[in-house]
């Protein structure tokens, strides 16, 4: 494709904004300096610099992040960190941000994008994306706890939450660890089901999101790009 049209895909502007670029940056193929638009590059064989830093082909990004606890999903906040700061300089591409919220205590699978659209069909609540988190819990989860989430929980302000699968892993000496599905996003969603049913969560983590699955190479606090077959997974959402 031409190279004005592939630095406008990746986020550069206009066709005319892009002519600007091309004029007073420097714009690089394979090391050589390009004032030319019309200059054909493939994104497969060619690589692409302004000033010196790479330029990503696809007009959206998509990253998974393994959240640590302590940090806010959000953009920015006037004294916390944001997942945001996770980001290096060159990753923190103009309009990202986090779909949707985990606690600042949770840990695990956060989808940062430019992208509104999906970041709006992810979120839907008629869509009913399944959300698998693994909790440890304050108190011994029972088989009628089980039987309770899968008639759907009423949380203790009256709200009536959907039915959700809840696994036990284990249960004794006063503590639990369980893995639980749900396919709605309220405000501490998981920390509502079990303080509805007299027990309290102490640790919580995002493992999967629809058919994605938090990469367990991932260290905490660590990101990666979504592969072209996670993002199909997420757009079959
Ligand atoms: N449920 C919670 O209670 N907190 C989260 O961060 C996510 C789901």
């Amino acid at each position: 494709m031409r190279l004005d049209k592939l630095l406008a895909h990746a986020g550069f502007g206009t066709r005319k904004d892009v002519k600007q670029v091309l004029k007073k940056r420097k714009v690089c193929v394979d090391q050589k300096h390009i004032r030319d638009g019309a200059c054909q590059v493939s994104p497969e064989s060619n690589e692409v610099t302004v000033d010196g830093e790479p330029v990503l082909f696809t007009e959206h990004v998509y990253i998974m992040l393994n959240k640590p606890q302590g940090v806010l999903s959000a953009t920015e906040d006037k004294v916390g960190k944001t997942v945001i700061d996770l980001l290096s300089e060159g990753d923190k591409r103009k309009g990202i941000f986090p779909v949707g919220r985990l606690d600042k205590d949770t840990e695990g699978l956060l989808i940062l994008t430019t992208d509104g659209q999906m970041a709006h069909e992810l979120l839907s609540p008629k869509k009913h994306v399944a959300k698998v988190y693994f909790a440890r819990i304050l108190g011994e989860v029972t088989k009628d706890d089980v039987a309770t989430f899968e008639k759907g929980v009423t949380f203790l302000d009256g709200y009536h939450a959907l039915p959700a699968k809840l696994d036990i892993i284990s249960a004794q000496n006063g503590q639990s660890t369980i893995r639980v599905k749900v396919v709605e996003g309220k405000f501490h969603q998981v920390k509502k089901m079990f303080e509805a049913v007299g027990k309290k969560v102490i640790y919580l983590k995002r493992e999967r999101m629809g058919e994605l699955v938090l990469d367990s190479n991932l260290e905490l606090g660590e990101y990666r790009l979504l592969s072209e077959k996670e993002l199909a997974l997420l757009r079959g959402i």
